[in-house]
C-alpha cells in the first residue's frame, strides 16, 4: 500500500517544509541545452527513438514489458494538439531525448479540480548522465506552469534511481509502493518571467536547430567536394 506523507494537501502533495528542496522554479540559462517542441511531423523520429530502447529501459519508461508493437501504438496515440512533447537533438540531428507531458482531457472552465499532468522521459543510453533528463524535466515544469497546471506526476519504478533523483531534486514528494514509486510535484503559478523564459528558450532552440541543419548541409557539400 502507498504510505501517504504525514501531511498532504488535496493534491496528495506534502507542503514544503524546512530542509526540503525549494519548490520547482524555471531553471536559469547557465549550461543551456536547446529543447524543441515536437509536432506531428516528428512522430517517425519519436518512434525510432523509442524503438532504440532495450527491454529494461522500456520497462523503466512504461512500467511494464513493452513490445515494439505497443510502442508503435503508443506513438500513434500521442495527441500533439493536446499534449506537449519535447525533444533534444544532437549536432547530427539525432533525437537523443524525448519527454511527453500528458494532459488530462479538456474540462469545463467551471471545474476547479487541480490539473495534474503526467511526465514521461527517455534519453538514449549513450547520451545519459549529461543532465538531459533533468533539463527536460525543468523544461516541462516551465511549460506546465504556463498552462495553469497545478501538479506534475511521474510514475517510476523504485529501482529507477536516476528518475527519482531528478524528481526529488525538483522538490517532488516521493511515495513508494513495493516496486512502484510515484513522484508528485506541486507547481507554483506562472509569472511574466516564466512566459518570457518559455518564449526565449523556444526561439533560441529553433534557431539552434536551423544552424545545425545548415551545418549538416555544409558538411555534406564539403564531403562531396572532397570526393
Ligand atoms: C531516467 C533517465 C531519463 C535519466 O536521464 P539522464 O539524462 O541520464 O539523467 P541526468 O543526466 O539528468 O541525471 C539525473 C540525475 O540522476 C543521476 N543518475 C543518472 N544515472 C543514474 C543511475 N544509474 N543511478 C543513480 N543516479 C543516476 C545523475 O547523476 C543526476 O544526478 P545529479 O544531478 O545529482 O548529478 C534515463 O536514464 C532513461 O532514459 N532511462 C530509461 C527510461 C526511464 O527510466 N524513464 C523514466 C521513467 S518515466
Amino acid at each position: 500500500m502507498i504510505m501517504p506523507p504525514t501531511s498532504i494537501d488535496r493534491f496528495g502533495i506534502e507542503p514544503p517544509a524546512e530542509g526540503r528542496p525549494a519548490p520547482a522554479r524555471a531553471s536559469g540559462w547557465s549550461h543551456w541545452v536547446p529543447i524543441r517542441t515536437l509536432a506531428e511531423r516528428h512522430r517517425p523520429l519519436i518512434l525510432d527513438h523509442l524503438l532504440k530502447m532495450d527491454a529494461e529501459d522500456r520497462h523503466l519508461r512504461f512500467g511494464v514489458t513493452t513490445s515494439d508493437d505497443q510502442i508503435r501504438r503508443y506513438v500513434a496515440s500521442i495527441d500533439f494538439e493536446h499534449d506537449e512533447v519535447f525533444g533534444i537533438f544532437d549536432r547530427r540531428l539525432r533525437l537523443i531525448a524525448v519527454a511527453h507531458l500528458a494532459y488530462p482531457p479538456p474540462r469545463d472552465p467551471a471545474d476547479k479540480r487541480p490539473i495534474v499532468v503526467e511526465f514521461g522521459v527517455t534519453v538514449l543510453p549513450e547520451a545519459r548522465g549529461k543532465g538531459y533528463g533533468n533539463r527536460l524535466f525543468q523544461h516541462s515544469i516551465l511549460h506546465a506552469r504556463n498552462r495553469g497546471v497545478h501538479a506534475l506526476f511521474i510514475h517510476a519504478l523504485t529501482e529507477n534511481a536516476a528518475m527519482l533523483k531528478i524528481a526529488a531534486k525538483a522538490g517532488a514528494t516521493l511515495e513508494y509502493d513495493g516496486p512502484d514509486a510515484e513522484a508528485w510535484l506541486k507547481l507554483p503559478s506562472d509569472t511574466v518571467r516564466t512566459h518570457l523564459d518559455e518564449t526565449l528558450r523556444s526561439g533560441a532552440a529553433e534557431l539552434n536547430y536551423r544552424a545545425k541543419v545548415q551545418a549538416g548541409r555544409l558538411r555534406r557539400v564539403f564531403s562531396r567536394w572532397l570526393g
